[in-house]
């Protein structure tokens, strides 16, 4: 199918894409855009190029990102709630999966809005990441996969999982009890590119397993007031999770989440963070989008629930943005190690 001419998007192509037809590797050279997505001509008018957009969302011919050399693991933290940790997780894996990834979303909030998101069952005695953390299950047994692309997997979190903070305190390795479910080999039949872990609004035990189990931190920051409230306090905990318990692990990307172009404040706290935060920070930034707030309501994300609106644009340019980032890291590594 590779083969087929790039400036067609037909119902008849596959929504699978082909690894070997990603970036760099002889694939889609359609426009001045590297991922093959053609420009917004045919149609002027709002609604026309709305449509265009998403059937070349739900249709990427020949669109793969570049697989990371290793399986990258992402903890999604900030203590504070409501900025947008949850929503980031479940679409940030949507669009690395429904561009050629395959990425496994760790539900480790109790109230399970991200199994919610992603269609995933998660009433209680569901095997979740509840049992995972206890040992009792292996984290093959908990995946579920995405009713719409089996690429798209999530462990997904039950209200048993409310329980585990204090249950956890008295167990032993407390702190690595998801690293060493996630590390089991089992895993590895899956060939999963991505794990994004989505933590709850606190610094407990539930994250502490998080940032022991990923190398990368991700913090989602609103474009609001108090923005950078309690970062403080996050960054003094991920430095004290890396001198005792993983020295791995750093804040590799922040994204700039409900961001409202209207308004002053929203590009006064982009400067701020991007102040503080330099280069970890995405250029792309996720629009407030009524759309990225309607979909977990239907139990989709927002690329499943309109994938032409903005929000679901955002998110896919943050995913290509993830993806390049660490073959541009790979590149500068190499060339310091030669
Ligand atoms: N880009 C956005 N536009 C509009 N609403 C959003 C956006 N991102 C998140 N929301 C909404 O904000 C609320 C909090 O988001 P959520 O991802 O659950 O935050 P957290 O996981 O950090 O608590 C949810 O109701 C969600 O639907
Ligand atoms: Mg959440």
């Amino acid at each position: 199918m590779s083969g087929e001419s790039t400036n067609h998007v037909s119902r008849e192509t596959p929504a699978s894409v082909s690894r070997e037809t990603g970036v760099g590797s002889g694939g889609p050279t359609r426009g001045a855009d590297p991922y093959g997505y053609s420009p917004m001509t045919t149609d002027d008018t709002p609604i026309g190029a709305a449509a265009q957009r998403a059937s070349q969302v739900l249709h990427p011919s020949g669109v793969s990102l570049p697989k990371p050399k290793h399986r990258r693991v992402l903890t999604i933290a900030n203590q504070k709630g409501g900025v947008g940790k949850t929503t980031t997780a479940v679409n940030l894996a949507a669009a690395l999966a429904i561009q050629g990834l395959s990425v496994l979303v760790v539900d480790l909030d109790p109230q399970g809005n991200a199994s919610t998101a992603l269609g995933a069952e998660h009433t209680s005695g569901t095997p979740s990441s509840y049992e995972l953390l206890l040992g009792e299950i292996a984290a093959v047994d908990a995946i579920q996969k995405n009713p719409k692309n089996p690429r798209l997997m999530c462990i997904p979190a039950t209200i048993d999982l409310a329980g585990a903070e204090i249950e956890l305190v008295s167990m032993v390795a407390r702190e690595g009890r998801l690293k060493t479910a996630l590390s089991d080999s089992a895993l590895d039949e899956l060939d999963l590119d991505f794990v994004l872990i989505d933590c709850p609004p606190s610094l407990g035990l539930l994250t502490v397993n998080a940032m022991v189990a990923a190398s990368e931190v991700l913090i989602p920051i609103q474009c609001e007031y108090y923005a950078l409230e309690g970062v403080g306090q996050l960054l003094r905990n991920i430095e004290l999770v890396q001198a005792h318990l993983n020295p791995a692990l750093h804040v590799s990307t922040v994204i700039l989440t409900m961001y409202d172009g209207r308004t002053k404040l929203a590009d006064q706290v982009a400067d701020e963070v991007r102040s503080h935060f330099g280069g970890a920070v995405l250029k792309s930034v996720i629009p407030r989008s009524v759309k990225v707030s309607e979909a977990p309501g239907y139990g989709m994300t927002v690329l499943d629930y309109d994938p032409g609106s903005r929000g679901a644009m955002s998110y896919l340019d943050a995913g290509r943005e993830m993806a390049a980032r660490d073959a541009s890291e790979r590149a500068g590594t190499e060339v310091s190690g030669a």
